[in-house]
């Protein structure tokens, strides 16, 4: 790590135990922290956010083993993913034990875990002590996508935030799995940087998605509507794709076209629409997405026409995320029949 920034985490840390708020950067995405323990500050983060305060925060800290500093009556299956992915993008829903706040958690009994994989947050976390810890959504406002690099953090909460530590582009580019229990039973709240196979290898079979209508629990990245840019986004099938975006032009509206299998004879010629080709694996696609996102909400665009991703699991997070920003909800993603090329990757530890 470069000298200055390991004087910045210096100054981040007097910071946060001053009661402030400093943003940092996380393999997944940055996160708005501020001390656990610090119930002004904590309430200081949903201010920033405009977040209501009964969504919870995520309390990240450095040590694996102190899971059970967080977290009470601890099921065997979740010291089995906490050993086998942490740190890493993984969140754990469990009962919280009386060393997390209320305000923290939106009043609920239980709390988000998670110990991030990146050496910035790493070293932030380590000297805030044992028993220090951050409470720490993504550092972006409520229901817009997610930052993936400082300049993003800027861009989204400029002077409301006392510092933000640059650690550069985020590698997943994704927010994390979250996984609750239900009895013996994982259950994938929230597909992320890993993936439910990944999952269900590491505890055998137990593992399900969850029923909607079941959920109690707030869970934001959870509703309809979330992880969105300004621009209307529009999913659309690969075989209508270039169709669509030459029906929206010529209505006059100026589009974009996100496109990730690139299939050269749909794609017209002297048209204006914009051509994004994004990349065909999904652990590159979801490290580009946000940035990407946020790059056109920038080109006075009237529509983001993005093309459906494939529908495999590896891509679950991907798809996820781009529903949630659609203008267009209840899209499903498609059936991949074009090339299996792109699915080479590492299926247990990626960003799906
Ligand atoms: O990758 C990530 O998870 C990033 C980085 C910064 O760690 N954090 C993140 O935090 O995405 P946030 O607050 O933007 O999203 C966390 C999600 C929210 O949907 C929240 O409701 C849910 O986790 N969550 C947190 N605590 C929970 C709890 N006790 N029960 C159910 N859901 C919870
Ligand atoms: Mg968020």
């Amino acid at each position: 790590m470069k000298p200055d920034l390991h004087n910045q985490i210096g100054s981040a840390v007097a910071l946060l135990r001053a009661g402030g708020t400093v943003a940092f950067p996380t393999e997944t995405v940055y996160g708005l922290g501020a001390d656990v323990s610090n119930f002004s500050a904590v309430q200081r983060i949903f201010e920033i956010k405009k977040r209501p305060a009964d969504h919870p925060l995520i309390v990240h800290f450095a040590d694996t083993s102190r899971l059970h500093y967080w977290a009470r009556d601890v099921p065997e299956q979740a010291w089995q993913l906490a050993e086998h992915f942490w740190p890493g993008p993984l969140t754990l829903i469990l009962p919280r034990s009386h060393h997390v706040p209320e305000n923290v958690t939106g009043g609920q009994d239980t709390v988000g875990l998670r110990v991030p994989d990146h050496p910035v947050a790493l070293a932030l976390l380590t000297a805030l002590g044992t028993e220090g810890a951050l409470a720490a959504p993504s550092a972006n406002r409520f229901g817009h996508i997610s930052p993936t690099t400082a300049a993003h953090v800027q861009e989204e909460l400029g002077q409301t935030v006392d510092m933000i530590l640059d650690g550069g582009a985020c590698e997943i580019g994704l927010e994390s799995t979250i996984v609750g229990f239900s009895g013996q039973t994982a259950v994938i709240l929230r597909p992320g940087g890993i993936s439910l196979a990944a999952v269900a290898e590491v505890l055998g079979d137990k593992v399900v998605l969850p029923e909607k209508e079941n959920r109690t629990v707030r869970v934001p990245g959870a509703l309809a509507s979330h992880y969105a840019p300004v621009t209307p986004l529009e999913l659309c099938p690969t075989e209508s794709l270039w169709r669509r975006a030459l029906e929206l032009e010529s209505a006059g509206l100026r589009v974009v076209v996100m496109e990730w299998s690139a299939r050269k004879p749909d794609h017209p010629e002297n048209t204006d629409i914009l051509h994004f080709p994004m990349p065909r694996k999904p652990a590159a696609y979801g490290s580009l997405l946000y940035a990407t996102l946020r790059r056109f909400d920038h080109e006075g665009l009237d529509r983001l026409l993005v093309e459906a991703p494939p529908d495999q699991p590896v891509w679950a997070a991907i798809a996820d995320r781009l529903q949630r920003a659609s203008c267009v909800p209840g899209f499903k993603a498609q059936a991949d029949d074009h090339d299996s090329s792109r699915m080479d990757g590492n299926m247990t530890h990626e960003a799906v």
